[in-house]
């Protein structure tokens, strides 16, 4: 990303400090909550079956994550990760155990209900961005506004602000055809956060990102996690970005562990070990 987009971005980061008195007030909570979960994960499994063959990922899987917490998820390619966030999320059903958000039995309610709820509480940053190919940029980020209602010409003015925060403001009318691979997946992040929602779930979010513009998403969602108190869970290989959130995790044969040494060196072995693991 040149310059240019650097500065672009920074500014609107910056600007988005003044607004947000202005765009956030309802919603602002500088302080975090004692004890109210976001989320909680109880006794999640997941197998995958094809025909004869059972293949086992989640195994009676914990995890409690408190409003406004920042929760880091890492492990090997293959582990269960985005397998973990599609249950979280509610893209895919367990094969046994329970999701809440908010309190909600998320996999107890009905698809209709689900996806509602989806959209009101839910901000999912894919893997593979998932963007509607016949979309522009702006109509990609404001579905999830049009989805729950809002009118057509609030929503798009709220997606250009969101475009903006994520230095996108100029390529708005691009469709994903006709951006890059790092345009694209900060499209994706703009429409994930554009409903302001209580959790986001990322998968791989600075995946396709250079080192700087990596940096400045960290900034937007802290800034979102701030002005609006939103938790995240992030799947990441950057262990950079892992190292900045209130607490890190390591995925691995189908449970969560604490990665309780976060020191560069530890993260640098874990890196090590993750990149063997995936050249095996
Ligand atoms: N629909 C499916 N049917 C059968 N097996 C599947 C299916 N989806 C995923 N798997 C298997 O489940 C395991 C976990 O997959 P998952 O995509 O969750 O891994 P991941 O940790 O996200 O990996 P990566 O870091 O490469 O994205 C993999 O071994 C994968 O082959
Ligand atoms: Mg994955």
């Amino acid at each position: 990303m040149n310059s240019k987009v650097n500065n672009e971005m920074a500014n609107n980061l910056n600007n988005n400090q003044v607004k947000k008195s202005t765009t956030m007030n309802a919603n602002e909570n500088t302080s975090k909550p004692e004890a109210a979960l976001s989320f909680e994960c109880r006794q999640l499994s997941k197998s995958y079956q094809q025909g004869p063959i059972t293949t086992p990922v989640l195994s009676n899987l914990d995890l409690a994550v408190k409003a406004g917490e920042l929760v880091a998820i890492v492990g090997s390619s293959g582990c269960g990760k985005s397998t973990f966030l599609h249950l979280a999320g509610a893209l895919d059903t367990p094969s046994a155990g329970e999701v809440f958000i908010n309190g909600v039995n998320i996999h107890q309610l009905s698809e209709k209900q689900r996806a509602k709820f989806r959209n009101q509480h839910i901000g999912f940053i894919y893997q593979f961005h998932h963007l509607m190919m016949e979309f522009s940029a702006q109509e990609n980020v404001a579905m999830p506004l049009l989805i729950r209602g809002d009118s057509p010409k609030d929503a798009l003015a709220q997606a250009q602000v969101m475009l903006e925060q994520v230095g996108l403001s100029h390529r708005s009318h691009h469709r994903p055809s006709e951006l890059s691979g790092g345009e694209r997946q900060r499209v994706a992040i703009a429409r994930a956060l554009v409903t302001k929602p209580s959790l986001i779930l990322a998968d791989e979010p600075t995946g396709n990102l250079d080192f700087d513009t990596a940096k400045q998403i960290y900034q937007l969602l802290q800034t979102l996690n701030r002005t609006v108190n939103t938790s995240f869970v992030i799947v990441t290989h950057d262990l950079t970005l892992a190292a900045k959130m209130d607490r890190q995790l390591r995925l691995e044969h189908g449970h969560l562990k604490p990665l309780a040494d976060t020191s560069p060196s530890n993260l640098e072995q874990v890196q090590n070990e993750q990149r063997q693991a995936e050249e095996s």
